[in-house]
């Protein structure tokens, strides 16, 4: 019955601390389905190419400061500003593969003083559900051997251990825990696997509202 039904895409989110790997194996399964016929496209947040991203990408570079408050509304913002599209693409067939999402959003305000992770929550409540989340882990030795963190803001590493303790109380049953210390061809071919049971299995499934 529900063969005439049109069939939608998946809404794949990856999560995960800076540097491990999240942007290299989304392009990666990106390309790859759409090498094998898939409508997929990639999105990452924060979207630093809309006017609420360009201000994002100035706090993050730290060329100007914005009340903590203030900058976690905008992240969230700058997510909604996304939702219309992002439903009209899923409902039109196209996978979508997304380089953070209100997990990051949550997670990372709530790693400063001051901040409850429910309250963090309130402001992504009712976005797309994601279909699955792939959260990438790495040990902070593995991680170590990535290189020194970058310039921005919230590189550093105690900030970043707060943050990955607030990714452990977000996850829940969408949630897949995916060891990162590997090969980038290793990693790539075991989530390759993965996101195409999510996709099929997504195909009929109503698009659930986040945090509801
Ligand atoms: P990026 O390195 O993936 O571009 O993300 C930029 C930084 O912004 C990264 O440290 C994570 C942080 N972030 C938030 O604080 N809140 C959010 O909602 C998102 C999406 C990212
Ligand atoms: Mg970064």
């Amino acid at each position: 019955a529900v063969s005439n039904q049109i069939e939608r895409g998946a809404l794949i989110v990856f999560e995960g601390c800076d540097r491990s790997g999240k942007s290299t194996q989304c392009g990666k399964l990106v390309e790859r389905l759409k090498n094998t016929g898939i409508k997929a496209k990639l999105l990452k947040f924060p979207d630093r190419r809309t006017t609420i991203g360009k201000m994002i990408n100035s706090y993050l570079g730290q060329t100007y400061d914005l009340e903590d408050h203030a900058i976690h509304l905008l992240f969230s913002a700058n997510r909604w500003e996304a939702r219309d599209t992002m439903m009209t693409l899923l409902n039109q067939g196209t996978t979508l593969i997304v380089d953070r999402y209100a997990y990051s959003g949550a997670a990372f305000t709530a790693a400063k003083q001051g901040f409850s992770l429910e309250w963090c929550k309130q402001t992504d409540i009712g976005l797309p559900q994601p279909d699955t989340v792939l959260y990438l882990t790495l040990t902070s030795e593995a991680a170590a051997k990535r290189g020194g963190f970058g310039e921005e803001r919230y590189e550093k590493e105690v900030f970043q251990e707060k943050v990955a303790k607030n990714f452990q109380d977000l996850k829940d049953k969408h949630w897949q825990v995916i060891d990162a210390d590997r090969s980038i061809e290793d990693l790539h071919e075991e989530i390759y696997h993965l996101t195409q049971k999510v996709i099929n299995q997504a195909k009929y499934k109503p698009i659930e509202k986040l945090w509801t």
